[in-house]
């Protein structure tokens, strides 16, 4: 790597040399949203929860030791293995110090609706990404609640969260396709007096609805509206979360784009709010197969059998766009290969996610060769070969993941900067990247 261009790199970089096609079966690593979800629910359950195939990434172990910090026993045993022993919302109690949730805008997101409803005191607080992102969504109609939360300028991080009693249920209707909002508001309204009710403008992922049921809950769904009753508790189960989509996209993407590729995705969770991306990338033309449909947890889960073909540049309908909001940036480089132009519109989402997805893949790609063109909105790519060079992932786990995949359509090496942070969601990627096919190394952080 070249440090006199880059002198102010940080954390690890992937060095790749050009590689064709991925092969052999990979089984990725748990769902991250549903194992935040599993720590906060298990948490403030009542009894014994068991969850397995809990991700043990760096994201969703600061859920689970924010909840240790409030007084709740959580013990870990083998490989993804958690066991709460919940005794209720009674027994939580404010954390003595601000809890640190790291990457994770889920984390905050979440905990900041359930914590205002169980009107328990908190500081929220985050690493340098977190920190610059956007908490007015939920601070503004948590607040309609009766909530009183403080927030940093600009509405962002730190969060405080001070006593404000039992909050009131309201009906929402939200601006914004997110299931984090959604999810803050109906977990405040699971302690507000009262029914609340959230209208979304698109569907979003329903784990919380799904989860809060598994757990003794009676949430309402219609179409597009989700409701809870307040003053409702949560009996402990047990859990298994499936294999996370958003994990497998990377290797889904790998695999598709190259001709040759034959590789097989285990225990991959296909809930129907998550699935944009295999939809998309089929429209581009790709050859996946969804074998052993089965349910596990309350969520579909099914093995992928990809093949590797020559895809074609679509205008990806925007319908789709919530279903795959975090398989933006793999889905770039999807079509970045394709023959043709790729269009994405009304994805302005993806601008205030981990970084700025839009941008950091824009210049990425094009520092790779692509044939790229940002849009507010999201971006219009043509595709055909890579030439290889220095891609800044700045941070951001997805993007890094997604340009060490680019390595496949690359004729030159590959360096991606700024990596550390693929354990949020992804630990062992590169491991497994290689098992695969890639020709990935990982570099220590040089200064
Ligand atoms: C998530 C919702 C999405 C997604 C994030 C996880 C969740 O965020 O991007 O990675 O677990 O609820 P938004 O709700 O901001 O779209």
């Amino acid at each position: 790597m070249n440090t006199e261009t880059f002198p102010n790199v940080t954390g690890k970089t992937f060095q790749l040399a050009p590689a064709s096609t991925l092969t052999g079966s990979v089984q990725v690593p748990g769902d991250k949203s549903m194992s935040h979800r599993s720590i906060m629910f298990g948490a403030i359950a009542t009894g014994v929860t068991e969850v397995s195939g809990f991700l043990e990434g760096e994201d969703s172990l600061h859920t689970l030791d924010a909840f240790k910090s409030m007084g709740v026993k959580i013990e870990r045993g083998g490989p993804g293995e958690v066991t709460l022993y919940g005794q209720g919302v009674a027994a939580l109690k404010p954390a003595s110090e601000a809890i640190y949730l790291g990457n994770s805008g889920t984390g905050m997101r979440l905990l900041t609706g359930l914590l205002a409803g169980m009107d328990i005191p908190a500081t929220l607080t985050g690493d340098a990404s977190l920190t610059g992102r956007p908490m007015r969504r939920i601070v503004d109609p948590l607040s309609q609640m009766g909530a009183k939360i403080g927030t940093g300028e600009g509405g962002t991080p730190p969060l405080v969260i001070a006593k404000s009693g039992t909050l009131s249920a309201i009906e929402y209707v939200c601006p914004l396709a997110s299931a984090q909002v959604k999810s803050a508001i109906l977990l405040a309204g699971l302690h507000a007096s009262g029914t609340t009710t959230v209208h979304e403008p698109a569907i979003t992922r329903d784990h919380t609805e799904r989860m809060l049921r598994g757990f003794g809950v009676d949430v309402t769904v219609n179409g597009l509206t989700a409701s809870i009753v307040g003053g409702q508790h949560l009996t402990a189960t047990s859990l298994t979360v499936p294999g996370d989509i958003s994990s497998s996209a990377f290797f889904l993407v790998g695999a598709s784009m190259t001709p040759g590729s034959k590789l097989t995705l285990t225990g991959v969770g296909m809930n129907p709010s998550r699935t944009g991306v295999i939809d998309i990338l089929r429209l581009m033309g790709a050859d996946i197969a969804i074998e052993n449909q089965r349910i596990t947890g309350g969520e579909p889960v099914a093995d992928l059998q990809v093949t590797g073909s020559k895809l074609k540049g679509i205008a990806v309908p925007e319908e789709l766009v919530s279903l795959a909001i975090d398989e933006f940036p793999a889905i770039f480089v999807a079509a970045a290969s394709a023959e043709g132009q790729t269009i994405v519109t009304g994805a302005e989402e993806l601008r205030v996610k981990e970084t700025d997805r839009i941008q950091v893949m824009a210049d990425g790609l094009r520092a790779l060769g692509a044939d790229i063109t940002d849009t507010p909105d999201g971006a219009r790519i043509t595709g055909g070969r890579l030439s290889g060079g220095t891609a800044d992932s700045c941070g951001d786990h997805r993007t890094a993941m997604s340009f060490a995949m680019a390595s496949l359509i690359s004729d030159g090496p590959i360096t991606v900067l700024d990596c550390d942070n693929v354990n949020t969601s992804f630990p062992g990627f590169a491991q497994i990247a290689k098992r695969s096919g890639l020709n990935i190394q990982e570099l220590p952080a040089s200064n």
